[in-house]
């Protein structure tokens, strides 16, 4: 029961906070500002952020090139702004200056990846480059000394060269060479590393790189190198789970997990059974496809996807189903490899079916799912196009997981953030971070879900693939103008500092200037 007293407290606030009136967040708050529920002591906070966006570096002490280095220095136009990686926030470099302030935002945890091609710089382990070792070596302990505890991706994209040559994720045989490299990795480091993730995301990177021209290879092998590349991913991660669970956990006894990536898909219009089936056939296309062969009691792709692409292959004339097939071992051997799941998100979109749109291929994964995806007018987008402030997605796409999936397996949230335009008074990313962190509360608290984790995207600004540095996502901002790469902490550096603090959110910790930000 609310004291009348109470609720007339919130009353002002909402009058003059239209922060609080926003839709989809009912802050019930203490006087103080304070979320009503709270993190549990052992919840998992931490930060992100990827090898090739942060380190530069990217010829130094024997390192080898990645796909990346050499199709940016290619096609120098592949960004919006021209850039590549050559330099980025020089962490290579600059990496104690990054746990200082890791440490000063009070988190324990911090993800980042490994380049594979700075540990193996053609892809293959014939020969290891012992400068590399020592650099991440240096990294990890440096952490640990902090009282930080690394989480370490192998595979954040940035495949060797000499292996994307040889068709990337399309060849069978990356499944042996992921494993060669992780069974290198857990070697070098599994004494001091306990929680690794496999792959970062393999939606977006198959999505973007094989399936359309976005992302680097830019393959554009619509409708067929994507499958391709999510098929051998799959088999890849799951390799690596038993080999790590086999061969090093019994003396390692750590944990290892993959991270999944999805929008939320909302019907466009939740009274139209069209818009629901295209908001679910939506997510299984885009996040079943993954989540199901790894995390459902009966493994393999979902049955949805299964007969949507052998259907539209055998129309088109293909003579075999464009998504390939795993044998029954194969089932075996993917169910069940994930100790976690590991889950960003960032945005959600609205579904409604569509059998054609402007820009689509024939094949394609998208006229493979059918869906036109909108973006209700109402949501912020303060930075990237794609990426619209929805906070309750990241509730609803939560529950989703558990509703599939169960509570085996507890969910981390290994990314979520926004982008912006840059600037130290980012209250954007501020209220960003506050209502998508109540959400997943309500999520634990109300709905029953499992989360043990969440890690902010990102540390600092970064390189952000083919945005190159023209939005930034950072806690800190990076001056990429200057030689050292000054980093300097913005308002979300000092709210999320907060959060850490009381394990609540502080609606009240920076005030938002709502007569400037009225949609936040
Ligand atoms: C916390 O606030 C939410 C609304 O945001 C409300 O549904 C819930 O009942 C509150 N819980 C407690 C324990 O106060
Ligand atoms: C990039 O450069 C190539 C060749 O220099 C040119 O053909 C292409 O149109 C350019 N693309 C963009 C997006 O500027
Ligand atoms: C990597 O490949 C390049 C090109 O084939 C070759 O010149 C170089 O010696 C190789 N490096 C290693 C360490 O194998
Ligand atoms: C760097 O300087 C250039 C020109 O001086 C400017 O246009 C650009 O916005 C600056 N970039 C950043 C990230 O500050």
């Amino acid at each position: 029961m609310q004291s009348p007293s109470r609720v007339a407290h919130i009353a002002i606030i909402a009058c003059f906070s239209l922060l609080f009136i926003t839709k989809g967040v009912n802050t019930i708050v203490s006087k103080n500002g304070l979320s009503n529920y709270s993190f549990p002591d052992k919840f998992m906070f931490g930060v992100a952020t990827a090898a090739f966006q942060i380190e530069g570096a990217w010829n130094e002490d024997g390192k080898g090139e990645s796909m990346w280095d050499t199709y940016l220095h290619k096609h120098p136009n592949f960004t919006v702004d021209h850039t590549n990686g050559d330099l980025a926030a020089d962490s290579y470099h600059k990496y104690k200056q990054d746990i200082i302030m890791i440490k000063s935002l009070g988190v324990k945890y911090y993800r980042m990846s490994m380049s594979w091609p700075r540990i193996l710089p053609n892809g293959t382990d014939h020969y290891i480059n012992k400068a590399g070792v020592r650099h991440y070596r240096k990294v990890l302990l440096e952490l640990i000394e902090a009282k930080i505890t690394p989480v370490v991706t192998l595979y954040h994209w940035d495949l060797p060269t000499a292996l994307m040559d040889l068709g990337g994720w399309t060849n069978p045989k990356m499944v042996d060479y992921f494993e060669d490299y992780a069974r290198v990795v857990f070697s070098l480091f599994g004494d001091i590393v306990k929680i690794w993730t496999s792959i970062n995301e393999l939606h977006v990177h198959c999505y973007n790189g094989y399936d359309l021209n976005n992302f680097v290879p830019a393959m554009k092998s619509h409708g067929v190198g994507f499958y391709l590349c999510s098929h051998y991913m799959l088999l890849g991660h799951a390799r690596v789970y038993h080999l790590y669970d086999k061969e090093f956990r019994p003396k390692q006894k750590g944990k290892i997990g993959v991270t999944l990536d999805a929008f939320y898909a909302e019907p466009k219009d939740s009274n139209n059974k069209e818009d629901v089936d295209a908001a679910e056939r939506y997510l299984q296309m885009h996040l079943g496809l993954y989540a199901h062969p790894i995390y459902s009691k009966e493994g393999d792709y979902p049955a949805l996807v299964r007969e949507r692409i052998d259907t539209m292959s055998k129309i088109q004339g293909y003579p075999r189903s464009r998504l390939p097939v795993f044998t029954p071992e194969e089932v075996e051997m993917i169910r069940g490899t994930s100790d976690f799941f590991g889950l960003n998100h960032y945005t959600t979109i609205l579904a409604s079916p569509s059998s054609m749109e402007p820009g689509w291929s024939v094949p394609s994964l998208d006229h493979d799912t059918g869906v036109k995806s909108d973006q209700d007018p109402k949501w912020p987008i303060p930075g990237a196009d794609w990426l619209a402030v929805y906070p309750p997605g990241l509730r609803k796409l939560v529950n989703w997981i558990t509703r599939n999936y169960g509570t085996r397996v507890p969910i981390i949230v290994t990314e979520n953030g926004v982008s912006d335009f840059g600037g130290l008074n980012d209250y954007v990313r501020v209220s960003y971070y506050n209502k998508y962190l109540y959400q997943l509360l309500l999520a634990m608290h109300e709905d029953g879900c499992r989360v043990d984790g969440y890690f902010a995207w990102t540390l600092m600004d970064d390189f952000e693939w083919s945005d190159g540095y023209s939005i930034k996502f950072g806690l800190f901002h990076v001056d990429f103008n200057s030689t050292e790469k000054k980093r300097t902490p913005k308002l979300s550096a000092l709210n999320y500092r907060e959060i850490m603090r009381t394990r609540r959110i502080n609606f009240n910790y920076i005030k938002i200037p709502s007569y400037k930000y009225k949609n936040l």
